[in-house]
């Protein structure tokens, strides 16, 4: 018995270090150790043998198995070493190494997307905004019609920050305070856009950042109607998507336009995807602004930028943008 014992240890020395991968070593331990193995089925058949023979088959028994269990063990930290090198080595980045350019960074996808925006933007004759990230009350709500104690206010997790009055500064929680500035800082007609960094006590998931981006379009002339405004949606939509691509408006409600609408865009294979909201300019918020809504008109939209790039890429996880993972991000 003993020297059965002996030659299965050799067996399973042998068939342990002919194993490199931790799957089948796994499977191997079993083997060698569980309920059916030889050293489990020699412990069961001890208690038919003679009491000095038992002592002798049992004292090897034990050494037996304590072997197989030190050999499994060593065998596999040594497949974990070799697996964890095989990581590293393939995660390694040289940054030593700036040959024929393949390391040289580029533009984050959403900063692509943010330029492509606006070069079609400017390709349609409008000029590019932008405005500050740390507002006032005023422009981010009570310009844009929202009085104060207004419901509409809480469709915004705002962020405040601690300076002046509590309440007066706050980071903005969309870019449509830069119509309000723009309006401001110039007179009539405008046809703007005004991208930019927005941010919402929100919590992190697929869809939702606390950081995120906009872009807000302004246009305010004579005679502008919502025709012009469904007009240039679907402009857009075909212009950034392609001609397999269409919009449509559904009415929606925001304070700082009337009538207002949620815009949606139909990918080739008939689905909707909500972008985005817009609609005339409130004639208030023409007036808050400066410019008088009995000689002028216009409307306005503002949709995630994150998210166009998350479509045009088909990338199902916001997140996935801010991991600042170069090996997610050079795919693009
Ligand atoms: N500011 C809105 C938001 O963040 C989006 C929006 C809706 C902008 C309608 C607009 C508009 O300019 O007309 O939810």
């Amino acid at each position: 018995m003993i020297s059965n014992l002996d030659h299965h240890l050799d067996e399973a020395a042998r068939a342990v270090g002919s194993i490199d991968d931790l799957d089948a070593l796994r499977a191997l331990g079993v083997e060698l150790l569980g309920k059916t193995s030889v050293v489990t089925e020699a412990r069961r058949a001890l208690g038919g043998l003679d009491p000095d023979q038992r002592k002798d088959v049992g004292q090897r028994l034990n050494e037996v198995r304590n072997e197989l269990e030190r050999l499994v063990s060593e065998r596999r930290t040594t497949l974990e070493a070799v697996a964890r090198s095989v990581t590293l080595e393939a995660e390694r980045l040289d940054l030593t190494e700036l040959d024929g350019n393949k390391r040289l960074g580029h533009r984050h996808v959403v900063t692509q997307t943010w330029e492509r925006l606006e070069d079609l933007f400017v390709g349609m004759g409008y000029t590019v905004a932008e405005g500050p990230e740390i507002e006032d009350e005023w422009h981010n709500f009570g310009a844009l019609n929202f009085p104060l104690g207004h419901p509409a206010r809480d469709m915004y997790d705002t962020l405040y920050v601690d300076h002046g009055v509590p309440g007066s500064t706050l980071l903005r929680t969309h870019t449509s305070p830069v119509q309000i500035r723009v309006m401001e800082d110039g007179e009539p007609p405008f046809y703007s856009i005004m991208p930019g960094r927005v941010f919402r006590s929100d919590t992190a998931d697929s869809t939702h950042m606390p950081v995120f981006h906009q872009i807000e379009g302004l246009v305010v002339d004579r005679g502008i109607t919502f025709g012009d405004l469904a007009g240039t949606l679907e402009a857009f939509t075909r212009a950034y998507f392609g001609h397999d691509f269409t919009s449509r408006l559904r009415p929606s409600y925001f304070p700082f336009t009337e009538p207002s609408a949620e815009f949606d865009i139909q990918r080739p294979d008939g689905t909707w995807l909500e972008l985005g909201g817009c609609g005339m300019v409130h004639p208030s918020v023409l007036s808050a602004g400066g410019v008088d809504p009995e000689e002028w008109s216009g409307f306005a939209f503002g949709f995630g930028l994150d998210r166009l790039a998350l479509m045009r890429h088909g990338i199902d996880d916001l997140r996935e943008l801010f991991r600042n993972d170069l090996r997610f991000l050079g795919q693009f």
